[in-house]
């Protein structure tokens, strides 16, 4: 199907003919392989007398292109890179390598997942050849101690990436989402395998919303942006998947000098709620408070009836809050 696809994504009518004509196949196996296509959601339309095209074309993903995004000194921290067509997920997928090696720098990514996973149980949303899904792999020796405040860190670094490729104005949520204007335009699953206290590997996945289609909006829990729509229309996936990449290989090569301290006060200039009245909702209970901040293990610092309290979980919401 991805040879069908890449010849679909100029977003010009083919023939059936001609399509077979390429492929080398049959025009029944081709009828079949564009069924396979629509199913993955994408807009194809079929017109009697000029063939099959996907509206609006596709900017698929090749690992060539995403790694001449890469600077030299991010390639040496990189260990693999594998893109793959759908997966369930791409932390999922990575979780199999993990166990396996104690490789740091393995990257893997996907044009769509079936089963993307968010934070707290909830699910990404994750339609094929649109957005960016990537999870990369890294070992750490100091156990689950020594990654306090590594999701926050790693925020900073896709803020980093998305603002090289031109996005300006876009902020933090606490712990680690991404948003422009308060909504959703990315987010980021830790998930840790090995010794919590000796050497224990962590995949970091990172999905970011880039050409999100408007319909799919009832699916989503909260608002979202597309980082798209604050880029030059020149930058494709490739380019934001290569920078984000190489802004993640980076800081994590240097998160082992510094601890988060080192990530800090780019986190905290970049704080979306800064000041704000915010719900904090944990697993048995919430709170109310303003917004002071994080402390140097990047846990939330508010201020709740007057004096300042310390937490490490839960998820910030502007609901029900004057
Ligand atoms: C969140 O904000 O809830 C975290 C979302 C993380 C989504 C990414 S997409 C790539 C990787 N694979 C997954 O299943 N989840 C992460």
């Amino acid at each position: 199907m991805h040879r069908l696809l890449v010849i679909l994504s100029d977003g010009m009518y083919h023939s059936g003919e001609d399509l077979g004509e390429k492929l080398g196949i049959s025009r029944a196996a081709i009828w079949k392989k564009i069924q396979k296509v629509s199913s993955l959601g994408l807009l194809l339309e079929s017109k009697k007398g000029r063939g099959y095209r996907i509206l609006g074309g596709l900017d698929l993903l090749a690992s060539n292109q995403i790694l001449s995004h890469l600077s030299p000194s991010a390639k040496a921290l990189l260990f693999d890179l594998e893109v793959l067509s759908t997966v369930s997920s791409t932390n999922t997928h990575a979780r199999l390598y993990a166990e396996k090696s104690n490789a740091s720098g393995r990257v893997i990514v996907a044009e769509g997942q079936t089963n993307g996973r968010g934070r707290r149980g909830k699910t990404w949303v994750s339609p094929y050849g649109c957005n960016l899904y990537l999870s990369l792999v890294w070992g750490f020796d100091g156990g689950v101690k020594e990654i306090e405040g590594l999701s926050l860190a790693v925020a900073t670094a896709v803020l980093g990436g998305l603002k090289l490729c031109g996005a300006e104005n876009i902020k933090l949520k606490w712990p680690n989402d991404l948003l422009y204007q308060k909504r959703k335009i990315g987010g980021i699953l830790l998930e840790v395998v090995g010794d919590p206290s000796g050497y224990c590997q962590v995949i970091i996945g990172v999905g970011v919303n880039m050409g999100m289609p408007k319909n799919l909006s009832e699916l989503a829990d909260q608002q979202w942006a597309n980082v798209g729509e604050l880029l030059d229309p020149k930058v494709g996936r490739n380019q934001l998947a290569g920078v984000v990449i190489g802004e993640l290989l980076l800081l994590l090569d240097g998160y082992k000098k510094t601890g988060f301290l080192g990530y800090k006060k780019e986190w905290l200039e970049h704080d979306a709620f800064k000041g704000e009245r915010v719900e904090l909702i944990m697993v048995n209970n919430s709170v109310e408070g303003t917004v002071h901040g994080v402390d140097d293990s990047g846990a939330l610092i508010l201020k709740v009836d007057g004096e300042i309290k310390v937490f490490s979980g839960g998820e910030i919401s502007l609901r029900g809050c004057v």
